[in-house]
């Protein structure tokens, strides 16, 4: 993301429309020929041409010259630079600030907007290490018979722009959602540490006690459960409060597996609260509550 930020500004609006055909003609295949570039762009093949250099150049693409017609893909830095693009054009954000974090899926980078109010963006990166969280989206697939990884990242963030916007109603701790473009999320900015990172707890109970209020909260009045928690994912701030974050494997609660998604959660907060802190808690029963109103 920092290389997509410092190049972003050297970019003329023609190399971001030459990026831009590229990305278009990534939906139905992974390489997209100069000819279908040049339509997509609707510039006259010298211009195309031109352009794909200068891209290329900035170390934007791949190419392949192995077939007999020249094929260019996005690389992450592409993709990067045209969302990173299209949240400045909205003035959702004007600058970008250093790596706060790094999760499974994603990286995280503080940035601003115009006014200095401090935002985090979180960039969906799923397929980069592994080909497993591809296959947890399969469900995004349908019909498709190619995937391409622009797609999934991009319905990531979108489902989880979404997920935070429902929590944010319930005036809970979590992130307030910003805006999102592609695989780009922004979202307030959480000051806290991971419970996972936390050396002591003054008072164990009250916390783990808090946690399971929030998730209560959320299961019942948004019918939502998380999917991943786990001391990762839950961050504390100075004054103890709880945030939940990462919301990309939320489901609903009438989701044919939402009992025993709820039970995982509910059992990965109890576990680490007994191994860490000696919390004793009995997961069937707190269960039990949830289903209550
Ligand atoms: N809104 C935020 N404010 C501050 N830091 C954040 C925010 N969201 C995420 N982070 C940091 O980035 C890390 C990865 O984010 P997360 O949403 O958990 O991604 P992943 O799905 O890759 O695990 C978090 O563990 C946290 O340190
Ligand atoms: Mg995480």
């Amino acid at each position: 993301m920092a290389e997509a930020a410092e190049i972003l500004p050297e970019l003329e609006k023609e190399d971001l429309r030459i990026l831009m055909a590229i990305e278009i003609g990534m939906k139905r295949s992974e390489y997209v020929t100069v000819n279908n570039i040049k339509f997509y762009s609707r510039y006259p093949m010298e211009e195309t041409l031109f352009r794909l250099k200068r891209v290329h150049k900035w170390n934007l693409t791949v190419r392949d010259s192995s077939k007999n017609e020249i094929a260019y893909t996005l690389n992450s830095i592409g993709y990067d630079v045209l969302g990173l693009h299209t949240l400045v054009e909205k003035n959702v954000i004007s600058q970008l600030g250093p790596l706060i974090g790094k999760g499974k899926e994603s990286d995280v980078y503080g940035c601003m907007d115009e006014n200095n109010n401090i935002y985090a963006l979180k960039i969906y990166r799923i397929g980069r290490t592994s080909f497993k969280n591809i296959r947890k989206l399969r469900s995004f697939q349908g019909e498709r018979k190619h995937i391409s990884w622009l797609y999934v990242n991009r319905l990531a963030a979108k489902k989880e722009f979404k997920a935070l916007g429902k929590i944010y109603k319930l005036k809970l701790n979590t992130p307030k959602p910003i805006g999102f473009n592609r695989h780009l999320i922004v979202m307030s900015y959480l000051r806290g540490k991971e419970l996972a990172y936390i050396q002591h707890l003054r008072n164990p109970s009250k916390i783990f006690n808090r946690i399971i209020k929030q998730m209560k909260i959320i299961y019942q009045k948004a019918n939502m459960i998380h999917g991943d928690l786990g001391e990762f994912n839950i961050i504390l701030d100075h004054k103890e409060k709880i945030l939940i974050i990462d919301w990309l494997q939320w489901i609903p609660s009438d989701h044919p597996n939402a009992n025993s998604i709820l039970e995982r959660d509910v059992e990965n907060v109890c576990n680490f609260f007994k191994k860490k802190y000696n919390v004793e808690s009995n997961p069937t029963k707190i269960i039990q509550s949830f289903y209550k109103k």
